[in-house]
């Protein structure tokens, strides 16, 4: 029955996302203190967003610089914020009705990607917008993660990373990419992050899409700073881009989309909120 929400379940999912963007941008105003004194002030002021506006944090906040990024779960927020490096945060406010977002950017410290980090950020962004457009009614849930590893397998092919040719690596025997993809693309969402954690595979994992389902969609390149496999300069970079989305008629809707994810919008937006 959670699987798919009513009006009412849309509205508080749509203000849980709304104090959410609020939360993004309260951190990126307060960005000189967050560069005195690291991740935990963005974790802070995005729980102080949460506390006013909603009821509490709908999981623990993720606040990962440089390469704390690769740690999927970094929930310590305990390192340094350095100009240079990408942070990328995993935060969603849980309002007071329950309903939780769960939303991810990846910012460049500094205000401006490098070339190589706006490579990678892009490739990141082509795989969400992919899996995005795969997303509708009677489609399978799985067909936006498909869409997001063909279009991250080919990138890290186009690389020279992969030991075997794109399509043997994107085969289901194969899938030698996951070492740089990690986790599924989408999960469902509602009054748990993870909702509707245990319903059955043939109506989830397995199933069909629905008008009114809500989901992350949220694709993520990861490499690890020991990770002999690639060349130095890619170690210890982690991005991932995640929003919330509801199946509409023909498509989806973007909860999230009042939060820039293209390098232009991330870009703008963090020079006009810091000011
Ligand atoms: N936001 C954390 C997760 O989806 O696991
Ligand atoms: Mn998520």
């Amino acid at each position: 029955m959670r699987l798919v929400k009513d009006a009412w379940e849309l509205g508080e999912l749509g203000e849980a996302v709304d104090a959410t963007v609020l939360g993004f941008e309260d951190g990126i105003r307060e960005w000189e203190q967050v560069l005195r004194y690291g991740e935990r002030w963005l974790e802070g002021t995005f729980f102080r967003r949460a506390r006013a506006m909603g009821n509490d944090i709908g999981y623990d906040s993720i606040v990962a610089g440089g390469p704390h990024a690769t740690t999927l779960h970094w929930i310590d927020n305990t390192g340094p914020v350095r100009p240079g490096d990408l942070i990328l945060c995993d935060m969603g406010v849980e309002n007071r009705n329950l309903y939780t977002a769960d939303v991810t950017r990846t910012m460049p410290v500094s205000g401006s990607f490098t070339p190589l980090q706006r490579d990678l950020y892009t490739l990141v962004y082509d795989a969400q917008e992919a899996s995005i457009a795969a997303l509708a009614p009677g489609r399978p849930f799985l067909a936006g993660h498909d869409a997001a590893m063909e279009v991250l397998a080919h990138g890290l092919a186009d690389l020279d990373l992969l030991p075997v040719p794109v399509e043997e690596a994107l085969d289901p025997s194969s899938k030698v990419y996951a070492r740089w993809t990690l986790h599924g693309v989408s999960h469902m969402l509602g009054m748990d992050v993870h909702d509707c954690g245990q319903a059955a595979p043939e109506s989830y994992r397995d199933g069909i899409l629905a008008e009114n389902m809500v989901l992350t969609v949220e694709p993520g390149l990861y490499f690890q700073a020991d990770d002999l496999l690639v060349p130095e300069e890619l170690r210890g970079i982690g991005i991932r881009i995640e929003d919330d989305v509801v199946v509409t008629a023909d498509g989806v809707r973007n909860l999230s989309a009042a939060l820039p994810r293209d390098v232009a919008g991330v870009e703008e937006w963090m020079g006009r909120l810091r000011g």
